[in-house]
């Protein structure tokens, strides 16, 4: 079998740019090789002549010939990528890391938990549940924005809803036109009577914190609650070290990891 060097990218090409939000933005990338990906893996997004970057695909693994990438402005590289224009060439090195254990969801209640951008893994993990919504007892998504502004995917709620998903959704401050409820994400608790199952988080760090202590408190298992953890990175397959979290590589043994498997390490959530 030939040998492939996994710090080579793929070529590819960038085929549509949508403004999510003022700083968000969904790029579909058309690469010159399949990437075939399990939703919740990631992949190194390569700049040419700037750098590269970590991000989850936010779209359904099942459309093997472009790929999603929802990316919010950050510092060097993502700013390089918001400069990015439909036509401009890039490259892709991935997937990387492990993706959600569907097979353990099967048959129960799903709950995703989501806040800011960290829509964006939970996005493709929506369409991969709603695309075998029979195996699954219930999806039900709580997500939460600073304003209705920075929403993502506004234009999106309404089929997943079609698809029998349960959505309640929040912003910090509302605005004039804004009609359901305000608050931190965790407020959206009191409105839905769930059923304790399996959860998956994935949002900034401080939302991923109280989102996982309310979920213990209300009963969830800390076996039960998945989160995507995000540390910086650089080689992306466990052979730097950069992104140690206790004795895990988040690029190797992550980014999703149990809460269970977690819990006892310093400053997961820094
Ligand atoms: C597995 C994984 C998946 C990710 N998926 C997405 C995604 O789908 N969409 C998205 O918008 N972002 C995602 N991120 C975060 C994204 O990788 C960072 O925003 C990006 O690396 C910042 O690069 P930069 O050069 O623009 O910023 P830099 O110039 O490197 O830094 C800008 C600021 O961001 C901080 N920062 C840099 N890297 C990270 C990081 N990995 N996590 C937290 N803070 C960081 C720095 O400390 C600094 O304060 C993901 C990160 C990981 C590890
Ligand atoms: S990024 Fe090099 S070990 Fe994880």
């Amino acid at each position: 079998m030939p040998l492939t060097n996994p710090y080579k990218p793929i070529i590819a090409k960038v085929t549509r740019v949508v403004d999510e939000t003022p700083s968000i933005k969904t790029f579909t990338l058309v690469p010159e090789e399949k990437i075939e990906f399990k939703t919740g893996q990631f992949v190194q997004f390569t700049v040419p002549e700037v750098g590269e970057a970590p991000f989850t695909p936010s779209s359904s693994p099942f459309v093997k010939e472009e790929m999603d990438i929802t990316i919010m402005k950050a510092g060097r590289v993502t700013e390089a990528i918001h400069c990015l224009k439909e036509g401009d060439i890039v490259g892709i090195r991935g997937p990387l890391g492990k993706g959600y254990p569907l097979e353990e969801f099967y048959g129960k209640e799903v709950l995703v938990l989501g806040g800011g951008v960290g829509m964006a893994p939970l996005r493709s993990l929506l369409l991969t549940l709603i695309a075998q919504k029979t195996k699954f007892k219930r999806i039900v998504l709580l997500y939460g924005a600073r304003t209705p502004e920075d929403i993502v995917y506004k234009d999106q709620f309404a089929a997943w809803e079609q698809e029998g998903v349960k959505i309640h959704r929040s912003v910090d401050k509302g605005d004039g036109t804004w009609k359901e409820r305000v608050g931190v994400v965790t407020v959206l608790f009191d409105e839905v009577k769930l059923d304790n199952e399996i959860a998956i988080v994935c949002g900034p760090p401080i939302m991923m914190k109280f989102g996982t202590f309310k979920l213990l408190e209300i009963g969830y298992k800390p076996e039960n609650i998945y989160l995507s953890m995000e540390k910086n990175m650089s080689c992306g397959i466990g052979k730097c070290g950069h992104c140690a979290l206790g004795p895990y590589f988040v690029c190797k043994d992550g980014p999703v990891f149990k809460y269970s498997e977690i819990k006892n390490i310093e400053d997961i959530w820094d």
